[in-house]
């Protein structure tokens, strides 16, 4: 038997989750509980039931919530699905998580944001989501914030890595389909590695449970997203110039590329409190968007 703390990991297949299965594995025994139970309990957050049975069983030290509604256009024609899941789901681990006094950590989005603004949001921003997936994912927040529970809430952005739905990947594939691409140059806000994510969140848990820090002082929410700031179009420059690409790209408002829900025009966070609060840097954009390339071309290299 293990010494280690029991880290419950919901949502274990998506693309944080994936990368946390390594990054909390020399922090704590990690559970990994997913929809389809790939290598661990099956758990369907929509159903409370299941996440109460999972929970008991396991009968974990930590939380890591990884899983969420994510699909943020269809959302606004789904949008009770996207409550169950990124809201109701959330009050239920608040709740268990308070009752066996345990830390959770979870994640939020930039979405929570109007983007009407031309500074970097604090923590203390007032949220005005625009589409259904930031309300829901507003009320999760808070089912956390303003629960006993000893919560840690991340809020991030632009996520992107080597799996899963995001932006590296759906440039890749169409570079290689066309010669010409518009991008939307009017939003702007951090892309964030799904590696470093996991990586500082690895990190944080381990100062709680080591009592480096102390997680009734610093339960509460957090902006974490890599450095600097870059529109859409930007990113799509930054990632043909790494890669070498010659595909065309157009910068275009995103007047031109509508889309059922509306996204923040600036959604860039601040992320002073999260660096001072833990003695974590955050490397700049650029660099992760670098290291991620390096890691995808090794895994795509043939092998001799
Ligand atoms: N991606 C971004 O750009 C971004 C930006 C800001 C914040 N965030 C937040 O960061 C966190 C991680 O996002 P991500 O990008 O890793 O998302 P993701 O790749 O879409 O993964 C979400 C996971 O949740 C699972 N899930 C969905 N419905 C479920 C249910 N009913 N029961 C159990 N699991 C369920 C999904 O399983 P299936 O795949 O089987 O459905 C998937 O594995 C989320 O809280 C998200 O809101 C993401």
């Amino acid at each position: 038997m293990s010494d280690l703390p029991r880290i419950l990991l919901i949502g274990s297949d998506g693309q944080v989750g994936w990368e946390l299965r390594r990054t909390l594995a020399p922090v704590g025994q990690v559970i990994p509980a997913s929809l389809g139970g790939h290598g661990g309990p099956a758990v369907d957050l929509v159903d409370a039931a299941s996440i109460r049975k999972v929970f008991n069983a396991t009968a974990p030290d930590a939380v890591v919530n990884a899983a969420a509604y994510t699909a943020v256009d269809k959302a606004e024609s789904e949008s009770e699905l996207a409550r169950a899941i990124n809201a109701d789901a959330v009050h239920v681990l608040a709740e268990l998580c308070a009752g066996a006094g345990i830390p959770v950590v979870h994640y939020s989005t930039d979405f929570v944001f109007s983007g009407d603004t031309d500074h970097p949001y604090r923590e203390d921003d007032e949220p005005a989501p625009m589409s259904v997936y930031g309300q829901t994912k507003r009320a999760g927040e808070l089912a956390l914030l303003d629960s006993p529970a000893d919560a840690l809430v991340l809020r991030t952005a632009w996520v992107y890595g080597v799996r899963g739905r995001n932006f590296l990947l759906t440039m890749l594939n169409l570079f290689r389909e066309r010669t010409e691409l518009r991008i939307v140059d009017d939003q702007v806000g951090t892309p964030t590695w799904s590696r470093m994510l996991a990586e500082v969140t690895a990190q944080v848990l381990h100062a709680v449970f080591t009592h480096a820090v102390d997680i009734k002082q610093v339960r509460g929410l957090y902006h974490v997203t890599g450095g600097g700031a870059v529109s859409w179009f930007g990113f799509a420059s930054a990632i043909r110039e790494a890669t070498g690409n010659d595909c065309a790209l157009i910068p275009i408002p995103t007047s031109e590329y509508p889309a059922p829900a509306r996204r923040p025009a600036y959604s860039v966070l601040d992320t002073t409190k999260f660096r001072a609060t833990f003695g974590l840097k955050l490397p700049d954009w650029h660099q992760s968007l670098a290291l991620c390339l390096e890691d995808l071309s090794e895994q795509t290299a043939p092998r001799v």
